[in-house]
């Protein structure tokens, strides 16, 4: 299958706006989809829609352009319904709906993936959001195969599809998969997309070039969307795009060095070594000095310290 869109992934805690921004530049993406934003029985606040994404400012865009769609998380078709319209609002573009968090606070609270097992739920909430942003705006879903079984995965995309839905994102795994990667499953995407006119949008477990093309093949979509690949190779939709080799270390140092000079808005303390930690952890798949830098860095606090720490190393060329 021919390849035409790549697009970022929403991860929550990691894929924030700094973080999109860095990687919209150094790759051509389609979209970009934010972290999700918890939705119960009010009306979120400007200031949650602007934390949660700075794009809005913008016109909706990363700074190199790249469009930016909000992702709301919730239960409640009423309060998905006016959420919907107020991102849109403030410029969002589109709106892009989780049932896929796994996460116990979420599930345990009926949101995310815990409606998978309900598929009239879903075409509720999907229905009332398109009926409250009209027609034009772009509506995407994102969805796991199921909650412990796969039995209405068709069940579940066709109620997304009826319901109003432009397209829908599929990670190939179910709840109960959680990340393991064995049970990676494109094929049945592909048997999904049969039964649907919208586009699918494949994902999950996409590393490298090869995987790439196999989850094209087994998937039968264009699309694809990447997740922890992009974080373990910066550049791995030019990778896959444009052939690019991958960056080397001296550059990927360089983009956790802007990283980690980018100031933050009411950070916390341990704000900056934590990310950095954090994209390092998923650096050294691909990157062995990065787990050189591990606990290093982990001995620092401050901002300046692993602003100075990383600079010392570039500077000496001897990580
Ligand atoms: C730390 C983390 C946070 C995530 N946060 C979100 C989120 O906010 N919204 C969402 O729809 N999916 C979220 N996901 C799921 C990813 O978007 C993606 O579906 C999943 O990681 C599979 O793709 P990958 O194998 O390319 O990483 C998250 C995944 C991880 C690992």
């Amino acid at each position: 299958m021919q390849l035409n869109r790549i697009i970022l992934a929403p991860m929550e805690g990691v894929l924030d706006y700094y973080v999109r921004q860095i990687l919209t530049e150094i790759n051509q993406f389609d979209y970009c989809v934010t972290e999700f934003v918890r939705v119960t029985q009010h009306k979120l606040s400007n200031r949650t829609f602007y934390r949660l994404c700075p794009e809005l400012y913008n016109e909706g865009k990363t700074l190199s352009g790249t469009p930016v769609r909000v992702q709301l998380l919730g239960q409640s078709p009423e309060w998905m319904a006016e959420n919907a319209i107020k991102a849109l609002e403030l410029g969002s573009y589109g709106i892009d709906i989780n049932f896929g968090c796994p996460a116990k606070t979420v599930v345990g609270s009926h949101g995310g993936a815990y409606l998978l097992q309900y598929p009239d739920q879903i075409f509720n909430i999907v229905t009332q959001v398109r009926t409250a942003i009209g027609a034009i705006p772009i509506l995407s879903v994102k969805i796991r195969l199921g909650w412990d079984d796969k039995s209405r995965c068709y069940e579940i995309a066709e109620a997304i599809e009826q319901a109003g839905a432009n397209e829908i994102i599929i990670h190939g795994r179910t709840k109960t998969d959680g990340y393991k990667a064995e049970k990676i499953d494109w094929s049945t995407i592909g048997k999904i997309k049969q039964k649907l006119t919208i586009p699918v949008i494949a994902n999950g477990e996409i590393f490298s070039i090869a995987d790439a093309q196999n989850c094209l093949t087994q998937s039968q979509t264009n699309d694809i969307m990447l997740g922890r690949g992009i974080l373990n190779i910066p550049n791995l939709a030019n990778k896959i795009r444009f052939k690019h080799s991958p960056l080397n270390w001296q550059e990927v140092m360089q983009l956790l060095l802007r990283y980690a000079m980018t100031p933050i808005e009411d950070a916390k303390p341990l704000y900056h070594s934590a990310r950095i930690k954090q994209w390092l952890a998923y650096l050294r798949q691909n990157y062995p000095q990065a787990s050189i830098l591990i606990p290093e860095i982990r001995q620092l606090k401050s901002q300046n310290e692993i602003c100075n720490f990383l600079k010392t190393k570039l500077d000496n060329k001897s990580n």
